[in-house]
């Protein structure tokens, strides 16, 4: 695994040359304008990336884009690979590896999730404080890659509190309602049951998803320091009459698109 992510980081290289990316940023179901606002220097499609993984999902688009944000060179990952693609664990956090081969040390995780906690409403933000790695096979399983990091990571802080504190205080600043609580990530691709919410509340989840835990666990491993956002698109199953549809949650994942970008906007000017 180590010689296929270095193998994809020189692939990546032969095009971006010796731009060093700083913060990388993976972009969730339909967030992926914020990509946009990036003055782009270079676009590498995962396809093109001899070993990479490649997204399926219709509405996962799946490329990396090289930029700068201000004067700050930045990695956008714009779309990811999940486990209920077939990819295990380990592959699904490639794209985390590569980035940290390329240079970033500060990664911000954004996905899609569905509400459980009864605080949280549709367009809502949610700032992960913690995450429940319990329902997915961890992508450290295998033999230990010393060169990312030790065989037992501590996991005590995965969401780093200073990050943690320039997303609130950006929210603050901003007008944007910002909530923090627990993301748990499960495997789907089918929604979860009422009854599968009732457990994963009890168990103290605020918010559910099927990203963002396996890369935050790789990127903790290899040092980086991580901040996670999930944009609230639906309340989870049995919270509401309505079935859930992904139409429904890329829909409602791009009304939060402004305030979203305001978001990592100002969390990438004041890291
Ligand atoms: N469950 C799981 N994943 C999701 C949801 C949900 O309710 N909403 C967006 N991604």
């Amino acid at each position: 695994m180590y010689q296929k992510c270095l193998s994809c980081a020189e692939s990546i290289k032969n095009i971006i040359g010796n731009f060093k990316p700083e913060i990388a940023v993976v972009l969730g179901s339909g967030l992926g304008g914020f990509a946009d606002k990036i003055d782009a220097k270079f676009a590498v499609d995962y396809a093109d990336i001899p070993g990479f993984p490649v997204s399926t999902v219709k509405g996962h688009s799946g490329r990396f884009i090289f930029g700068f944000y201000g004067n700050i060179p930045i990695a956008i990952a714009q779309g990811r690979v999940h486990i209920y693609e077939g990819y295990t664990p380990t592959e699904s956090t490639m794209p985390i590896r590569v980035l940290k081969l390329l240079g970033a040390e500060t990664v911000i995780l954004t996905n899609a999730a569905g509400g459980i906690s009864n605080q949280l409403n549709p367009g809502d933000m949610m700032l992960i404080c913690d995450h429940i790695s319990l329902f997915t096979d961890s992508p450290l399983i295998g033999a230990n890659i010393d060169e990312f990091g030790t065989r037992f990571p501590d996991m005590s802080e995965v969401y780093d509190k200073k990050l943690q504190r320039i997303a609130l205080s950006v929210a603050e600043k901003c007008g944007i309602s910002l909530k923090k609580g627990v993301y748990v990530q499960i495997k789907g691709p089918q929604y979860e049951t009422p009854a599968e919410i009732g457990v994963l509340g009890i168990l103290g989840a605020d918010a559910v998803g099927m990203s963002t835990v396996i890369e935050a666990i790789a990127a903790v491993h290899a040092g980086m320091r991580v901040c996670g956002i999930s944009a609230i698109t639906n309340m989870a199953a049995g919270k509401t009459k309505s079935p859930l549809s992904h139409k429904d949650v890329i829909e409602s994942s791009k009304k939060t698109e402004n305030d979203f970008c305001r978001l990592i906007d100002g969390i990438i000017k004041n890291i």
